[in-house]
């Protein structure tokens, strides 16, 4: 597989283990970090969120996952108020050896209510994890919640007529990718669709030894969203849509966009 978050979902971390523990949940953050380097300067969909990070006086990104985002804008010179709010604690253990922000381990919906953030950030997809109507209502609420009047949600989901699910097979030569981890192991990952239904992909990620020998399979659930649905979700949870886009390059939404880049703000 490419390495990159838009192009691929990523690890999932809470799935059992299929083998002996050799492959940790720990392990599994590790590989994210390693698939993901948070790189604004290179990657477009990190290029998309740093700038709005840095002139917000505070910023509460949600579903932070390893903190690379956050860390990366207080080591760039951010003085405000910056919080990352994570439910998995594995990664969320990786986001706390950043000194100097808050790390929360709550899913969206436990956002700290009146915070009063200037922008709230859901990257990496993270927002396609939220597979129910409920869970999407009560994590808007929660991310409203934390926003000041007038405060911005920024946050992107794969456009589902994209189909990017049909990509993730190891018959893909682009998904399957050989990388040495922070222990220095050899490793192969890929992915295999499981089922599609009612809006919702289920997949798992297979990490194996070179030989083939397997270490852990990740399973994971996304939701796919289209644009009609996400703008009724977001007006009933009282955000009104200020820009959004197809692609990282700032194009508008069509049939044809492999992403869906939102930019809400709080009424
Ligand atoms: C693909 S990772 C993205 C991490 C990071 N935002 C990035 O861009 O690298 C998705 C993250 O969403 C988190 N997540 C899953 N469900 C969530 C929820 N209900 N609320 C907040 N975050 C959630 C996962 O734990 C995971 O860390």
């Amino acid at each position: 597989m490419a390495v990159h978050r838009t192009e691929n979902p990523l690890p999932a971390r809470r799935a059992p283990a299929q083998t002996a523990p050799v492959f940790t949940d720990a392990d599994a953050a590790a590989l994210y970090d390693t698939l993901n380097p948070w790189d604004p300067d290179h990657r477009m969909d990190d290029g998309f969120y740093f700038p709005l990070v840095m002139a917000a006086d505070s910023v509460l990104d949600v579903g932070c996952g390893t903190g690379s985002m956050l860390a990366l804008a207080r080591a760039r010179g951010h003085r405000g108020r910056l919080t990352g709010i994570d439910p998995d604690r594995a990664m969320l253990d990786r986001a706390r050896r950043h000194e100097g922000i808050e790390w929360i381990e709550a899913a969206a919906a436990q956002a700290p209510e009146g915070a009063g953030f200037a922008l709230a950030t859901m990257t990496g997809h993270a927002f396609q994890n939220l597979l129910t109507d409920d869970d999407i209502r009560a994590s808007l609420r929660g991310v409203h919640a934390a926003l000041r009047p007038g405060g911005r949600f920024a946050f992107e989901t794969r456009h589902p007529l994209a189909r990017a699910w049909e990509g993730w097979t190891a018959r893909n030569p682009e998904d399957v990718v050989e990388v040495v981890d922070e222990q220095g192991r050899p490793l192969r990952y890929w992915h295999e669709v499981d089922s599609v239904a009612d809006g919702i992909v289920a997949f798992h990620g297979t990490v194996a030894a070179p030989d083939g020998t397997v270490l852990r399979v990740l399973t994971e659930s996304l939701r796919f969203p289209g644009p009609a649905e996400l703008h009724a979700f977001l007006t009933e949870a009282g955000f009104t849509v200020q820009e959004q886009y197809g692609s990282w390059d700032r194009t508008p939404v069509t049939d044809a966009s492999p992403e869906i880049i939102t930019v809400a703000s709080r009424g």
